[in-house]
């Protein structure tokens, strides 16, 4: 409590001193909101909260048949519902207080961790692994497994973590082309992580799957953001951290959407300028360590054929772009391979994707990576897969992490052969 109070005081006299605004939505009360459109109208009104402090939209599709779900913080409840009610928009609560489902999945959480010992260089996912366990596990499989994997950092994170990766490849001469994943870009997103991890699990200690690897290289860089993934970790309150955990001379609120921070079309649409926002597209592109270290890494490796980037939540397959209605001239290409990778990952329990280009099944926004890397680094295909996130979205039960893994590899190896000239 006490140190509590020391935050909100420094915070205070450092807006007061810059003169930012300052806002810090509180889990402690706030609702999630299902809101159900039935015109276009409608939807707009919705959506002009999209900007505003306290209003965490989490899926808006542009479609007004799909219900549009809202985080919304506890002094911001009272005059969203009067307007909806005033307007005739439906709604529904479908998440009576979100810190409650926060405390019930840490409980959950911290449980399973407590009987998940495993051998030693393993990593057990009975429980969302932490950075420092992932850390660990990557190295030891680099030294158990060192004729397939070879581990890597590709640069810090603002506070100094190491954005770790594995290379699994078979080796020989020459490069190979490539399948690179990446996740956790997003902090709170943790079956992000926990499916990388699931993947790489998979690729090297399960020998019947090293012939994926025949032909072509895989790179997983399965915590992009290991700032913010630590401090989703720390509690309660900082479980629905979204950004980096830079910070910036000119605010006093911290973190930027490094999914708003790449430089393609960076800031044209769908991000903010403003500092305490959820997608602040920061100060200027690739402002954020994170984001300049993925630039690099892909840029040296000239080989990225197909590049998948891991989120949660909403069962989409997200190709460019994000910041047009306009589809890419191999739009084609990029519907047949998600079909195919969608197809064999339904036939597991049934999950479906929805597939299609960012802009026209979700929203607008420029200055993600999967623009990026298909509009400047040259891959071939770019998705955006939106996991599934369980009844409560950002916090699935961490019984939820294999089941996830599992089918979401199914749909990785049809990407695998995508990069094999096998589909
Ligand atoms: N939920 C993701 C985000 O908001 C979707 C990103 C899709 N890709 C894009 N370039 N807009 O970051
Ligand atoms: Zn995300």
């Amino acid at each position: 409590m006490r140190s509590a109070t020391v935050v909100l005081c420094a915070a205070f006299a450092l807006s007061a001193l810059v003169g930012a605004e300052e806002y810090q939505a509180s889990v402690y009360g706030m609702q999630g909101l299902k809101v159900s459109c039935d015109s276009e109208e409608k939807l707009n009104l919705v959506r002009s909260y999209e900007n505003e402090p306290g209003f965490d939209f989490l899926r808006v599709a542009r479609d007004n048949r799909v219900p549009v779900e809202v985080l919304v913080a506890p002094d911001q409840l009272q005059r969203f519902k009067r307007d909806l009610l005033a307007n005739a928009i439906d709604f529904e609560v479908f998440v009576e207080d979100v810190s409650k489902v926060i405390d019930e999945e840490l409980a959950l959480q911290k449980r399973a961790r407590m009987n998940r010992a495993g051998p030693r260089g393993s990593i057990s996912l009975k429980a969302f692994p932490k950075y420092e366990e992932i850390v660990a596990y990557v190295d030891a499989l680099a030294k158990s497994h060192s004729e397939i994997v070879e581990a890597f950092s590709i640069g810090k994170s603002f506070e100094g973590r190491d954005i770790v990766g594995v290379k699994i490849s078979s080796g020989g001469a020459g490069s190979k082309p490539s399948l690179f994943i990446d996740a956790g870009i997003h902090a709170r997103e943790w079956i992000a992580p926990s499916s990388a991890v699931y993947a790489i699990k998979q690729l090297v200690e399960n020998a019947t799957n090293h012939h994926i690897f025949d032909n072509i290289d895989i790179y997983v860089v399965p915590v992009l953001n290991p700032d913010g993934y630590s401090y989703t970790h720390k509690s309660t309150s900082t479980r629905m951290w979204r950004k980096t955990r830079s910070v910036h001379k000119s605010s006093s609120c911290i973190g930027v959407d490094a999914n708003r921070n790449f430089e393609y079309e960076w800031m044209t649409v769908g991000a903010s300028s403003s500092p305490c926002s959820d997608i602040y597209a920061g100060p200027k592109a690739f402002s954020e360590p994170e984001t300049a270290a993925l630039r690099d890494f892909i840029l040296g490796l000239k080989s990225v054929k197909v590049y998948l980037t891991f989120h949660s939540y909403g069962q989409y397959l997200l190709h460019p772009w994000g910041f047009t209605t306009a589809l890419p001239k191999n739009e084609p290409v990029l519907r047949c391979a998600a079909e195919k990778a969608e197809a064999e990952l339904a036939k597991l329990r049934g999950t479906r994707y929805q597939i299609g280009s960012s802009t026209n099944v979700l929203y607008a926004a420029a200055g993600g990576s999967d623009d990026w890397v298909m509009g400047v680094a040259g891959a071939e295909l770019a998705y955006t897969v939106e996991l599934p996130g369980g009844i409560h979205g950002f916090a699935p039960p961490p019984k939820e992490i294999v089941p996830v893994g599992r089918e979401t590899f199914e749909a990785i190896k049809v990407f695998a052969s995508f990069v094999d000239n096998k589909v």
